[in-house]
Formats: C-alpha cells, sequence, structure tokens
C-alpha cells in the first residue's frame, strides 16, 4: 500500500482506502480502479492523495494517528475557519472568528487531543501535503498534532497542552491577510516581499486579541512562533528565557513540518535528513531540549520508506522499532532494471551491527519510472 499523488499518472491502479470528501462523505469506495470518470471526480474534488495497490510496499504496514477521514475533516474545518478570514478581509473589513467558527475549531481540538491520548507516542506519519492551495490549512493541523505530543512527552497539564494545541492549529492565521501570490510564490522572496510575510505573526494575534474564548497562552504562540534564541526571529526579536517553552515547542514543530512536506518550490525532504538539517540550521535558534523530544516521537525510518545501507544495497524499511530509531528491519532488493526486483533478504538492523542506513531512496519515483517503462 501506498500512498500518491493524484494525477494521470495513476490510471488502473486500484484504490485500497476508501476516499472521503472534505465535508466526510465517501467518494470512491475502496476496490475501485481508477479509469478517467474516477480521476476527474478526485480532481474535481481537490482530493491530494490516494492509497493504491504498490507491490513494493506489500505487506507492510504504514500507520497514520488520524484517519485520512478525520484528517480530512479536521483540515475542512481549519479551512472554514481561515478562509471566512480572508473573505472579510477581501471586503475590507475587520477580521474576527465568529462563534460557529470557534466551535469547529474547539471540535478539531477535542478530536486531536483524544486520538492522541489512546495513540502510541510514535508518530509514524503526518499527512503527506501535496497540493500547496491547502498547505496552510494542513500544515496548521500537523503542527497541532506535534505540539500535542511534544507538550505530552514535557509533561504539561492536560489544560495547557488544550491551550498549545489551539495556538498551533491557528498559528498562521494570519497569512490569511496576505496576498496567496506571496504565500504561495515558487521563487524566493524579495526583501520587500519577505518583510509583508513576515506580518502574519502580528497579523495573527490581531485577529485572535480580542477573542475571549482563546486564552493568552494561544494568542502569544500565535504572535510569538518566528521568534528565535539568538534574537534572529520576528515580530519582537525576543532572545532566549524571554521566549516562553509553550512557543518554542510550536516553533520546532512548525519548522520540522515545513521542511518534510512537499511545497511548490521544492519537495520534501526525508524525516531524517529533515532532522539533521534542522539541528545544524538552528543550533542557536531552537531549543535543543525540544528538538530532542520531538526526534525521540518521529519515526525516522517509517515502514514503507527505501533506504540505501551502508554497502550500497538498498531497501524498504518493513518495521520500526523505538529503542533503536535509526536501526529498522530493512527488506534487502536487488533491482532489475527500471522495472522489476527480487527481494533478497530480511536484514535485522538492530541485529546486524555491521551495515548501517547512509541514504533513502524514493520509492514513488520508482514506481513511476516502472509504470512509465511499462505504458
Ligand atoms: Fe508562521
Amino acid at each position: 500500500m501506498q500512498t500518491t499523488h493524484v494525477s494521470s499518472s495513476i490510471l488502473g491502479n486500484e484504490i485500497i482506502k476508501p476516499v472521503y470528501s472534505e465535508h466526510g462523505t465517501m467518494l470512491i469506495k475502496k476496490g475501485t480502479v481508477i479509469n478517467n470518470d474516477v480521476l476527474s471526480k478526485l480532481l474535481s474534488h481537490n482530493v491530494d492523495v490516494v492509497y493504491v495497490m504498490n507491490a513494493l510496499k506489500n505487506n507492510i504496514k504504514e500507520e497514520g494517528i488520524l484517519s485520512e477521514r478525520e484528517m480530512n475533516k479536521s483540515v475542512a474545518s481549519i479551512k472554514k475557519v481561515f478562509d471566512d478570514v480572508m473573505y472579510q478581509e477581501k471586503l475590507g473589513i475587520k477580521s474576527v472568528i465568529p462563534n460557529e467558527n470557534l466551535k469547529l475549531v474547539e471540535e478539531v481540538l477535542a478530536l486531536l487531543i483524544e486520538t492522541l491520548e489512546q495513540a502510541d507516542q510514535i508518530l509514524y506519519t503526518v499527512v503527506d501535503l501535496l497540493q500547496t492551495d491547502e498547505y496552510t490549512y494542513k500544515h496548521n493541523v500537523n503542527v497541532a498534532i506535534l505540539s500535542i505530543l511534544t507538550a505530552r512527552a514535557l509533561a504539561y497539564k492536560k489544560e495547557d497542552i488544550k491551550h498549545i494545541a489551539l495556538g498551533a492549529l491557528l498559528h498562521d492565521i494570519g497569512k490569511m491577510k496576505i496576498s496567496p501570490i506571496l504565500i504561495n510564490k515558487p521563487s524566493s522572496l524579495t526583501v520587500e516581499e519577505r518583510i509583508e510575510v513576515e506580518k502574519h505573526a502580528q497579523f495573527g494575534y490581531e485577529i485572535t486579541e480580542t477573542v475571549p474564548q482563546i486564552p493568552f497562552l494561544s494568542k502569544q504562540i500565535i504572535r510569538l512562533h518566528h521568534e528565535k534564541l539568538d534574537g534572529s526571529g520576528y515580530p519582537l526579536g525576543l532572545k532566549g528565557i524571554e521566549i516562553p517553552e509553550y512557543v518554542k515547542i510550536v516553533t520546532v514543530c512548525d519548522m520540522y513540518d515545513a521542511m518534510t512536506t512537499n511545497r511548490i518550490y521544492r519537495s520534501k525532504m526525508p524525516i531524517y535528513k529533515a532532522l539533521e538539517h534542522l539541528m545544524t540550521e538552528s543550533v542557536f535558534k531552537i531549543d535543543p531540549k525540544i528538538y530532542r523530544i520531538l526526534t525521540s516521537n518521529i519515526c525516522m525510518f517509517p515502514p514503507g520508506s527505501g533506504v540505501v545501507l551502508s554497502d550500497g544495497r538498498i531497501g524498504v524499511v518493513t518495521q520500526f522499532r523505538h529503542a533503536s530509531p535509526s536501526r529498522p528491519s530493512v527488506k534487502v532488493l536487488n533491482l532489475q532494471g527500471q522495472k522489476n526486483y527480487l527481494e533478497v533478504e530480511d536484514v535485522n538492523l538492530e541485529l546486524n551491527r555491521t551495515l548501517f542506513i547512509k541514504d533513502t531512496w524514493d520509492i514513488d519515483l520508482f514506481n513511476q519510472i516502472s509504470k512509465n517503462a511499462m505504458d
């Protein structure tokens, strides 16, 4: 099973998990073979990703914390809340969050907290975000999930975790007051454009400032989530202990999620690279303790990911163990040209200490090549 981007390249594949609309009604049944009609339906409902049968990942269990349906519903609620702000901005009226939208946010919050309470500490995958239009909404839900896990591991009280999650869910709401052309710009921003985009933190604070149902702690997260320990952040350029710990949690989760996600201007980084990058790039900028907690809760090589071993052989991860995050079990493959492969052996890296993972490879790319070769 694999998730794959909805495009004409998935024609002929079998859907193996039902697809729901943004309102939670079923669009495509499990077992449906994708033909042109099915594809048009998926595209017209802006479905980004579907699960299809993939022989390479057969019998490998990929786990997500939220079901696809729960994730879609949560993202649809956040989209409604955010889009209403954008609409008010277009009309030139002061942005507010009406009570009915606060209720939607409250429902998403309750779902995330309840689901994560029952979940294992390890985060296998956060939903992969391919459609950049939807990026801001999904990113906010992902950051809320990561922040709940991190705050919980730091032994925060339930009430505080809820307020941190609320801040994370709304942290980029201020982006709705900034031109989408700038937010989705594929090339790098000019200095003026960057200054404009950076205003989103303060804008977000202004939108929520007068809402009594949103606690101060959550409003601080919205305002300060781009502050950095060395004072290089914005909007206030706060330093070190001037930044509350609950804000730093959301900052680290925000940076991590942004790095591991496909964006219009670059494709996503493998998780282990994003984590290395986050640490080296941010030595003086982010809190190392929070970074450590986040990394211990993320599966670096999720089952189903392609890896390259130190002896040059390639394989697919079959099992991840929390105790040895860099030493999963791997099904070693022998690629026969660009479209076939043989399974050579199963290697448990926890037992085989002469090998290690030196890189990752993109299974989806292999599937794309082999499909093209067969066409
Ligand atoms: Fe932001």
